[in-house]
């Protein structure tokens, strides 16, 4: 048996900590199962070595040193600015778009370096993103889901149906959408359109799932269906996401960063994060003396 963080139910828990308001979030100890808990000799889906990442002379990310555990989801926490996107953005390449962006050390999956032994498309295949707006495309719900595939090759209709239904029942959103494939996407909810971008991302097999503030734009109940879900993705993905709420940390994440100014201050399991962190910014940071 191994020791979990649950929050306490109380008034103040849905506070959120990028606010003004110091706030400590209660949590108290319960006994769960150790599936949850990461196996510490496992080779990591991927890895982040001795990472410094510059935009021109700025230097955003400094000798970052981070492995993401597979089938574990690994939450990356810190205030505005820390560097937390672009730690993901650098995880896929994304930062590769971005003019004077270069980075030193080395970014692995599965063991493979992915700036230079994995072809950039097939690594943004196997690393997948979604965002913190959802953000369909301007066609059906079908044709969402369908783009990926059908970019990747796949044309028969039969072959599309079954990415098509599988990838949303993944996302949790088939039986709401199941009578509704041909509809406009734009006229979806929020939380409905990025579950809709949850299963776009998911079309295309990706084994790793990065996720930047995906709920921070939604409701609290389409929030608590993105949290519910994320936890059910990872028996089959890797999940890192990225995340200004620590209570959400709390609630869904194998495992807690902690960044400040471009530094990652410490990592580990996120009940020893929020609980007995070593270092005093951390501590400060998750008790909300800072945000
Ligand atoms: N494209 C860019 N060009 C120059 N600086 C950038 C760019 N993107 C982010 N930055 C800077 O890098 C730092 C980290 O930003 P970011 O990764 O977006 O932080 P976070 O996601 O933690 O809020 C910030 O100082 C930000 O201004
Ligand atoms: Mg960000």
């Amino acid at each position: 048996m191994t020791e979990v963080l649950v929050e306490k139910k109380s008034a103040n828990q849905e506070v959120q900590v990028d606010g003004s308001i110091a706030y400590r979030p209660h949590i108290e100890v319960r006994h769960a199962s150790a599936a949850s808990v990461s196996d510490a000799n496992a080779a990591p889906k991927m890895g982040v070595y001795d990472l410094d990442l510059y935009y021109k002379d700025f230097k955003a990310l400094k000798h970052i040193n981070l492995e993401f555990p597979e089938n574990q989801v690994t939450a990356l926490i810190g205030p505005s600015g820390c560097g937390k996107s672009t730690l993901l953005k650098s995880l896929n390449r994304m930062n590769d778009l971005v003019e004077g962006c270069r980075i030193e050390g080395k970014i692995t999956l599965d063991g493979k370096n992915a700036y230079r032994d994995v072809d950039v498309n097939a690594l943004r295949r196997r690393v997948g993103m979604v965002f913190q707006q959802p953000n369909p495309f301007p066609m059906s719900v079908y044709d969402n889901i369908a783009f990926g595939p059908r970019t990747h090759g796949i044309k028969r209709r039969e072959d599309l149906d079954i990415i098509v239904e599988q990838s949303l029942r993944d996302a949790a959103i088939w039986d709401e959408l199941k009578d509704r494939l041909k509809k406009n996407a734009l006229g979806l909810s929020g939380g409905q359109q990025q579950r809709l971008c949850i299963a776009r991302a998911l079309a295309v097999r990706p084994e790793v799932l990065l996720m930047d503030e995906a709920t921070s734009a939604l409701d609290p109940i389409s929030t608590g269906k993105i949290e519910e879900l994320v936890g059910e993705l990872k028996s089959k993905y890797t999940v890192i996401m990225v995340t200004h709420n620590m209570l959400q940390a709390l609630r869904v994440s194998d495992k807690t960063a902690f960044f400040l100014l471009g530094e990652m201050v410490e990592a580990g399991s996120t009940d020893d994060i929020f609980t007995s962190p070593h270092d005093k910014r951390t501590e400060d940071y998750v008790s909300g003396r800072f945000g």
